[in-house]
């Protein structure tokens, strides 16, 4: 299979929020290819972000991609939303989903790319229908809902079981700095989201050339 192109999306969750446009600037002047953007419910993970009006006001701020990783119950009542505010990619978790193929129709009928999204625990029998559907699949190396987490080994070896079935994008989220995403990288991954590794980086650049460069 062809090398698929390294992609990294720092996740806007570990940024200074009292400096979002200028912290929005930091990771594009680093070499950002995507903003990933987390959206919690304080139901299906025990966290509250943000939701539709952030992500519109982070559009303005953003000449890249953003990437909505929809970490709540009934996604579907909330992508035309998403979809409207500027996400360019909506992920949402199949946990949280009962019809997840009206669901990416939906998405990609509002001309967005569509992701989905396993946590450590989810079977990648649970995605294997969706896979030729799908822009890409997001790995959870950490239970969702906060940053900062340690990363988890066990999950990133569902990405060789991805592998054999899907040859797009294979995202990996949670915990990730470069180590674990060498090893990540070498088990078919070519998305890498990072939080804490990178805005809490001394140089954001020359963390995101060395992760693009493994
Ligand atoms: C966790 C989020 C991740 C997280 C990544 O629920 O989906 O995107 O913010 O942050 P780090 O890299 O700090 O684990
Ligand atoms: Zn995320």
């Amino acid at each position: 299979m062809k090398k698929l192109k390294i992609k990294i999306a720092p996740s806007l969750l570990s940024a200074d929020f009292r400096y979002l446009a200028h912290e929005i600037k930091r990771t594009e002047a680093a070499g950002a290819d995507m903003l990933h953007v987390d959206v919690m419910d304080g139901n299906f993970v025990n966290n509250i972000t943000l939701g539709p009006f952030i992500v519109r006001a982070i559009r303005k701020a953003a000449t890249i991609p953003i990437v909505a990783h929809l970490m709540i119950k009934n996604p579907e009542k909330h992508v035309e939303e998403f979809a409207k505010a500027g996400s360019d990619m909506i992920i949402f978790h199949i946990e949280a989903i009962k019809n997840p193929k009206n669901l990416i129709y939906r998405i990609k009928r509002l001309n967005k790319k569509v992701g989905v999204s396993i946590k450590p625990k989810t079977k990648v029998s649970s995605i294997k229908s969706l896979l030729p559907l799908v822009d890409e699949v997001l790995v959870m190396t950490v239970e969702p809902g906060f940053g900062g987490q340690k990363f988890m080994r066990g999950p990133a070896f569902k990405i060789p079981k991805i592998r054999k079935h899907y040859s797009g994008d294979v995202g990996v989220d949670g915990g990730i700095n470069y180590e674990n995403a060498r090893l990540c990288v070498s088990l078919g991954a070519n998305v890498f989201i990072a939080g804490t590794y990178l805005f809490g980086s001394a140089d954001m650049k020359k963390s995101i050339r060395e992760l693009k460069s493994m």
